[in-house]
């Protein structure tokens, strides 16, 4: 039988205003994989962070090891055994992967252990990057890194501390399907060595491949605790949000129009070439490829968020000059970014703020006074529109719930209400009702005859949602499909076409 490596019993953690555990039971089994899953805010990321001791609990008991422990902070938790890969990722971006990997107990030399060993510090990590097959440079920079890369770094810390229990909260939500079974296989030899995994994910499909138990929250509640094998996709969506859901993916089909964007021959020095894609009125533009294939460098600089040397930016057949996002906001674009924190949300500011910030000109009166009852009352129909779960419209967007942040991300573009929207993972730690909510809010936009771009690593989001896919590879279009030929296989066989040729 398998014995449990931790219990949680009766966990009760509140915030100003919010009950986000309410009394919370929760077990996991040696060397077993321990899904958790729940709608946006359901308590899923707060259940981990009592456990590792960064929000400690205000009440209940942790057993590990059949023993009671408090675990007052991180620090704590990895001397007991537990490390936690963040849904936030905090790497010190300025450090190299081997630094950070170290953090605090690099290898030094001599008995007082002044000074770094950069060499046995490189040595150390060439070979826990090789056991994990991890194709990471120790000294590369982190902040050169893609957030897939971080993210792999941040297991190869856990797996560095020796860690008998891993937290992963969201690990594959920047990843796409090549990363993932990589990951997985990384999972799969954890468990071999007998570590127990505490997995969170939106994935459906994720978790009938990676888990052994699955735990659903909800509003702050244990609903059900089961082995896999017991549930299926419905049962698990019916726990997660109380009612069934029909539809995934609800592809309205409707006219295309026009060409409303067209771009010619772009050239991004040693990231993107002689680029050429249009875009129409009413159509969903699917952008597939591997992370790194340069999916979000075309759109950012489509945006003017990056120097081009070469290329043409037509909207409505007119040439426009795209140097900076104001232009391309003045163009009539909005740009949804993929990286919600370095790129997206002001941590410290509220939530409404945080929503109206691209479309403030909106609601500057004839004598310049902002109108601040239509800001309230347009945020809060947003709020409602995406059930964006926050106290008040005043509340801090840092507190919020991953994935509620970047429903308020969302909101903005779609309070901006541009001609052509471009998506970078639009979906990215949204849970399926909402999910469900966005994609149809998308087809309604398309149907009112917007233009939409849509990049995401999710194939099934991609083919249930575009009228085309164009697939990029090593900053190349390696294809523009149509709907009609649309499916997996070919769409990855595009995506890594330009390797295949090379060998
Ligand atoms: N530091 C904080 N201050 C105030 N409220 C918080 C804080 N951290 C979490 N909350 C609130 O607690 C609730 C649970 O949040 P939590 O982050 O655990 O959700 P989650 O299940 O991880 O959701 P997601 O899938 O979006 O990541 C939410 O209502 C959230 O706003
Ligand atoms: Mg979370």
């Amino acid at each position: 039988m398998e014995d449990l490596i931790l219990e949680m019993k009766k966990i009760v953690r509140t915030f100003p205003g919010v009950k986000a555990l309410n009394s919370v039971d929760f077990h996991l089994k040696k060397g077993t994989v321990h899904a958790l899953m729940g709608e946006n805010g359901a308590g899923k990321s707060t259940l981990m962070k009592c456990l590792v001791g960064i929000n400690p609990p205000d009440s209940g008991e942790i057993i590990l090891k059949s023993k009671p422990v408090t675990i007052p902070n991180p620090l704590t938790a990895l001397k007991h055994g537990i490390a936690m890969i963040y849904q936030e990722l905090n790497p010190v971006a300025e450090r190299s992967v081997m630094e950070n990997i170290w953090l605090g107990r690099e290898p030094t030399y001599g008995r007082m252990g002044f000074f770094v060993n950069h060499k046995k510090m490189y040595e150390q990590t060439k070979e826990l990057l090789a056991d994990l097959a991890l194709d990471l440079d120790p000294r590369q920079k982190v902040k050169e890194l893609s957030i897939a890369k971080m993210q792999m770094l941040e297991i190869a810390k856990a797996v560095s501390y020796n860690a008998d229990i891993v937290v992963m909260d969201e690990p594959t939500s920047a990843l796409t399907p090549n990363e993932v079974d990589h990951l997985f296989s990384m999972i799969h030899k954890l468990k071999r060595r007998g570590v127990s995994v505490i997995y969170i994910s939106h994935k459906m499909d994720e978790i009938f491949r990676i888990a052994d138990e699955v735990t659903v929250l909800r509003d702050g509640n244990n609903v059900v605790t089961k082995p896999v094998a017991e549930m299926n996709i419905d049962s698990l969506i019916s726990a997660m949000v109380g009612r069934n859901l029909t539809e995934l993916f609800p592809k309205i089909e409707c006219p295309i129009g026009d060409i409303k964007l067209e771009v010619r021959s772009l050239e991004v020095p040693g990231l993107l070439h002689d680029i050429s894609f249009d875009l129409r009125r009413g159509e969903i533009l699917g952008v597939s490829g591997l992370v790194g294939a340069g999916r979000t460098e075309l759109m950012e600089a489509v945006f003017g968020l990056r120097r081009k040397s070469s290329g043409e930016i037509f909207v409505d057949g007119k040439l426009v000059h795209i140097d900076s996002p104001v232009d391309a906001i003045k163009a009539g674009m909005g740009f949804l970014t993929e990286d919600r924190r370095l790129t997206g949300i002001i941590p410290v500011l509220s939530v409404k703020v945080n929503t109206v910030l691209a479309h403030l000109d909106g609601y500057t009166g004839g004598l310049g006074f902002l109108q601040l009852r239509r800001m309230t009352k347009d945020c809060v129909e947003y709020k409602d529109k995406l059930s964006i779960k926050t106290p008040t419209i005043e509340a801090i967007i840092q507190n919020l719930s991953g994935g509620n942040q970047q429903k308020v991300l969302v909101a903005r573009w779609l309070l901006n209400n541009p001609d052509i929207l471009i998506l970078d993972e639009p979906t990215r730690g949204i849970d399926v009702g909402a999910k469900a909510e966005i994609h149809s809010i998308i087809t309604k936009l398309a149907s009112e005859g917007k233009s939409i771009i849509m990049v995401s690593s999710e194939l099934p989001e991609i083919i249930g949602m575009s009228d085309r896919v164009m697939v990029v590879c090593q900053g190349r279009i390696t294809a523009i499909l149509d709907r009609k030929n649309l499916d997996q296989e070919t769409i990855m066989r595009y995506a890594t076409s330009i390797n295949n040729h090379a060998a």
